[in-house]
């Protein structure tokens, strides 16, 4: 249903590779629960490489997609997304948030609470930073 190839908004990204349904749980963001205080000193050190895996699971967890992470670390933001992050059952899911057609590069809003130091790429002249 997706596959990883290189994005116009950064890096890699995620495509859909045939169309998705609105609402679909597409994949879920995998990778090793860790505390606050742990991820912000991993975010740290993942910023001087101008990446961050972390993705806030709840209060008091965060989920590192560096580690023992899936496809899903590679699914880049956008402030007009086609995607959304929804937690259930302690599992944070991306979910299509509209008919997503093939060839389409899959994204969500971060919605970052971090440093807030990466201009967003989405469209010319975005003024968001993630
Ligand atoms: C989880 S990674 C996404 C995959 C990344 N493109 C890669 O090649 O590894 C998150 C990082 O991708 C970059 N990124 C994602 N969306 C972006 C956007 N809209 N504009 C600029 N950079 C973006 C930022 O560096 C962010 O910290
Ligand atoms: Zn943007």
């Amino acid at each position: 249903m997706i596959e990883r190839r290189r994005s116009k908004l950064h890096g890699w990204g995620v495509f859909a590779t045939e169309r998705i349904p609105k609402n679909k749980r597409i994949i879920h963001y995998a990778g090793e629960k860790i505390t606050h205080r742990e991820s912000r000193e991993r975010e740290e050190r993942y910023l001087k490489r101008g990446k961050i895996w972390c993705f806030r699971l709840n209060n008091r967890w965060v989920i590192d997609g560096a580690v023992g992470g899936n496809l899903a670390r590679f699914i880049n933001h956008s402030c007009k997304p086609n995607c959304y992050a929804q937690v259930i059952d302690g599992v944070i899911w991306i979910r299509a948030s509209k008919t997503i057609e093939p060839g389409e590069e899959l994204t969500y809003n971060y919605r970052t609470d971090g440093a807030k130091s990466i201009p967003c790429r989405c469209r010319p002249g975005c003024k968001t930073r993630l």
